[in-house]
């Protein structure tokens, strides 16, 4: 089978910037698999990307659940038999409050078991589809809140956050990419951070998100997208927001 066709999975894809990723990824050209944790969303979601012409597939795809990582995995393979990009998107916040002293540890586990292992799961998952690609990308989804260098930065308004489970799940996250591009260096797969920035989704609390000059849901996708769409695919190990370098 030809492999031009580019092929990516994006996980929770059925609203906010996985939604948008799925519609402006595929009017580019490329097939996009959209996992959706939500199915009677996704379905909705999905079919009005469909209506407008776009190449999509909908996939039930909670990472916390292996079956379905494995199910997704499966639908790739018999239609394609390859994957070039997985946009590991999906993600859910912390709890209030956020001290460390005051964290329940299921808290904790809760959002761990979504962010990172959930997210690590699915990850190693498609590594033998991404293999089997002309190229491959694992871009991962993480945070400028689990940035360890802008927390310990003084003059950065991330001194001052402490969310402590999202924080630390977005940083072990950051770990991942850093495993995955040492493991894949000078191989044609790379592995990327990206940092939305502060985006006016349902994750977060979206009035007081707006009130605070958050960005839309096209511009918190945009370096996602471009990371998506580069040709190039020659960044392995970074960590970047539409600004530049994060630190990690
Ligand atoms: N918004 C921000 O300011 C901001 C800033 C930095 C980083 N991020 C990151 O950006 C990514 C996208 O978030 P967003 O802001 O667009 O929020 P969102 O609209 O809530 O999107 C997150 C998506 O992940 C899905 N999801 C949750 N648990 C899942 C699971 N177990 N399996 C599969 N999918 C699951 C959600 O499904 P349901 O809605 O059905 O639960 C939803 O579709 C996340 O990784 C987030 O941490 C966001």
């Amino acid at each position: 089978m030809s492999q031009n066709e580019i092929v990516t999975l994006i996980t929770g894809a059925e609203r906010g910037m996985g939604l948008v990723e799925a519609k402006t990824l595929s009017e580019h050209g490329q097939h996009v698999f959209m996992g959706a944790y939500d199915m009677d969303l996704g379905q909705k979601s999905a079919k009005e990307l469909q209506d407008q012409g776009l190449d999509v597939t909908l996939v039930a795809c909670d990472i916390t659940d292996r079956d379905q990582i494995n199910a997704t995995i499966k639908t790739i393979d018999d239609k394609y038999g390859y994957l070039n990009i997985l946009i590991n998107n999906a993600g859910i916040s912390g709890p209030e409050g956020g001290l460390p002293s005051e964290t329940d540890e299921k808290d904790l586990r809760r959002v761990f078991e979504t962010n990172f292992f959930g997210t690590s799961a699915m990850t190693h998952a498609a590594v033998p589809l991404l293999k089997k690609a002309p190229f491959g990308k694992i871009i991962t989804v993480t945070s400028d809140m689990g940035s360890l260098g802008l927390a310990l930065d003084q003059s950065s308004m991330f001194s001052h956050i402490i969310a402590y489970p999202y924080q630390a799940s977005k940083t072990a996250l950051n770990a991942m990419t850093v495993a995955y591009s040492k493991e894949f260096k000078g191989t044609n797969i790379t592995a990327n951070s990206v940092n939305p920035g502060m985006t006016a989704t349902d994750l977060v609390n979206k009035e007081e998100f707006e009130k605070n000059g958050a960005k839309t849901v096209e511009s918190g996708a945009h370096r996602i997208i471009e990371l998506a769409l580069d040709p190039k695919n020659d960044a392995n190990g970074t960590f970047t927001e539409d600004a530049g370098i994060v630190p990690w």
